[in-house]
């Protein structure tokens, strides 16, 4: 296959984004055109399922119309179709696939199925054009939060995960009970910034005999107990210091861990993705660790760190090259392993 100018089409809507995206060799963002439902699921304190695939049908053709456009391309000119099918929100990421599969079977070009948590990963091809396998990533969403080997561009070994909520999730629901709007994360981390993260004493869960893995269920409810127990004594809680308290918690495990899966595997390439990937006090910690201690450190630009479809294209583009191309007869899963093809 010649490399020089694969470009492909793909498209994102495992949760609450509608995308898609132009991508080339990869590495090279033609177009990128992400349609977020925040706004209305914010009503809710929440994704609602329902209406996320609603929206999604509503927007996918004229998202999918626009990338093209603004990649200034026919369907005729692409190599491929890429979309996420696995996991999210079943119903939401039934509308993607089945848009592509649509697309697929009108222009006669393969279609590439792309896991949801290896394209987050991808995203630092977009933004790190020198970055190639093998290298130790932390992927850490609104979903998952996992430790994973990337031994190739498609070939990945889980080395450690949470065995409860994830990094995002945990974020999420501290915010909601302090009053932040959904997804609370982003604001929980700018109200930190004005913090002290001694003010409050937290919890910082090990598994003993899995130190790699991650628990943030006992260090959340830590969090809301604080909470509740200030509010029953009418006491007031000091927001921002509780705010960077609780990020210096979260993103402490997180840090802990993989830093020494680093160690332990002798990896001194260390990488991070997906939605928490934007926390500010995750990258700074991260940098200042990684110069510290001699690894080479690599970070997607913020604006691919939330779902979008420029990842799911370069991501797309391995999985052509290793020869993941599925029938019409794909499916979408709501759950699958980062580790199995498809
Ligand atoms: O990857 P993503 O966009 O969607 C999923 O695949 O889940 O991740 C969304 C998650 C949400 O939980 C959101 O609150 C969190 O990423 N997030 C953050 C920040 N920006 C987004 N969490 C902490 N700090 C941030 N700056
Ligand atoms: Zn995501």
């Amino acid at each position: 296959m010649n490399n020089e100018n694969i470009k492909i089409l793909a498209i994102e809507s495992s949760c609450d984004e509608t995308s898609a995206a132009v991508v080339e060799n990869g590495r090279t963002v033609l177009s990128n055109v992400v349609v977020s439902q925040i706004d209305e699921h914010k009503l809710y304190g929440g994704v609602v399922p329902e209406i996320a695939s609603r929206r999604h049908v509503e927007a996918i053709t004229a998202v999918v119309d626009k990338a093209l456009s603004d990649a200034n391309l026919s369907l005729s000119e692409l190599s491929a179709i890429g979309v996420t099918y696995a996991p999210g929100l079943i119903g939401a990421l039934l509308v993607g696939t089945n848009f592509a599969k649509g697309l697929s079977y009108a222009s006669g070009l393969p279609l590439i199925p792309v896991h949801h948590l290896r394209s987050h990963i991808a995203s630092n091809y977009i933004t790190n054009p020198d970055l190639k396998p093998p290298f130790l990533c932390l992927v850490v969403s609104g979903g998952h939060s996992h430790i994973v080997m990337v031994e190739d561009y498609t070939k990945m070994k889980i080395i450690g995960k949470t065995r409860d909520d994830a990094a995002g999730e945990a974020f999420d629901k501290v915010a909601r009970v302090i009053g932040m709007p959904y997804p609370g994360g982003v604001n929980l981390d700018k109200k930190a910034e004005s913090g002290c993260d001694t003010a409050y004493t937290l919890p910082r869960p090990k598994i003993a005999d899995s130190p790699y893995d991650f628990s943030f269920s006992g260090l959340k409810t830590a969090a809301l107990n604080l909470i509740h127990n200030s509010e029953q004594r009418g006491e007031s809680i000091n927001i921002e210091n509780l705010c960077a308290s609780y990020r210096r918690a979260v993103v402490g495990c997180l840090t802990d861990n993989f830093i020494k899966a680093a160690k332990d595997l002798n990896c001194r390439k260390l990488v991070i993705a997906g939605g928490v990937s934007a926390n500010t006090l995750l990258r700074r910690e991260l940098e200042r660790i990684c110069t510290e201690q001699g690894y080479e450190f690599y970070k997607p630009e913020l604006k691919y760190c939330g779902d979008n479809g420029a990842m799911v294209a370069a991501q797309a583009f391995y999985e052509l090259k290793s020869g993941h191309i599925a029938e019409l007869s794909l499916n979408a899963a709501a759950t699958k392993s980062i580790e199995s093809d498809f």
